[in-house]
């Protein structure tokens, strides 16, 4: 059974592996998370560890450095020594968060996709939000993204509205 796991050294050859399925997938555009990878950690063993303690970091005020970022919690979607996907849950919304992102973004590689692991790995994320104090977590998805849709329907997905191309789910997290 897959599980939700921290982000690990551990895995670097199959995060490398994913990032590079990310990159040559030509149906969706390549995810934020992506391009958010330090480039040097995708060569170097060194970067990687710094790249995943950044990651780690994030949890809190100190380590959420950037610029409008609030502390974030990234979690791997791990089956053995396989990374399949990702997520991330944001501490508390700001008013960007609150039109697009919401309180947890995720992606699935694109060789594990269709099985799903979203749906599952999305469940596995809502008590890990409960316990960061999210009652209710608002997620939001493109008009046009059926899967995303899906998944946080099925996962009790309370629609609240249409914003732009953007729609806007309130999720109970218990
Ligand atoms: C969206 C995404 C996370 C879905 O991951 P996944 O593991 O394939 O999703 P699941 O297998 O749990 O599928 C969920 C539902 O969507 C459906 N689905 C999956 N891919 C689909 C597609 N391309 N078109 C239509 N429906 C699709 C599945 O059949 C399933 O439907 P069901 O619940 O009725 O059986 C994945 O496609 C992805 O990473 N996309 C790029 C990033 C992204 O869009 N992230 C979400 C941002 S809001």
């Amino acid at each position: 059974m897959p599980e939700l796991i921290d982000p690990t050294v551990r895995l670097r050859p199959s995060f490398l592996a994913a990032v590079a399925e990310f990159h040559a997938d030509r149906e969706q555009g390549v995810p934020w998370f992506v391009t958010n990878v330090d480039p040097p950690a995708l060569t170097d063993a060194d970067a990687f560890a710094a790249y995943v303690a950044r990651v780690l970091g994030e949890r809190t005020e100190d380590g959420a450095v950037r610029n409008g970022f609030v502390p974030m919690t990234t979690l791997w979607w791990v089956e053995g020594e396989e990374m399949l996907g990702r997520l991330a849950i944001r501490h508390r919304l700001t008013p960007a968060l609150e039109r697009v992102g919401g309180h947890i973004g995720y992606d699935v590689r694109p060789g594990a996709r269709r099985r799903g692991h979203a749906t599952a790995m999305l469940a596995a994320a809502l008590p890990v939000a409960r316990g960061l104090g999210i009652t209710r977590a608002l997620l939001t998805c493109d008009e046009a993204n059926t899967a995303s849709r899906r998944v946080i329907e099925a996962n009790g997905g309370e629609f609240l509205d249409t914003d732009g191309d953007k729609r806007r789910y309130w999720v109970p997290t218990a």
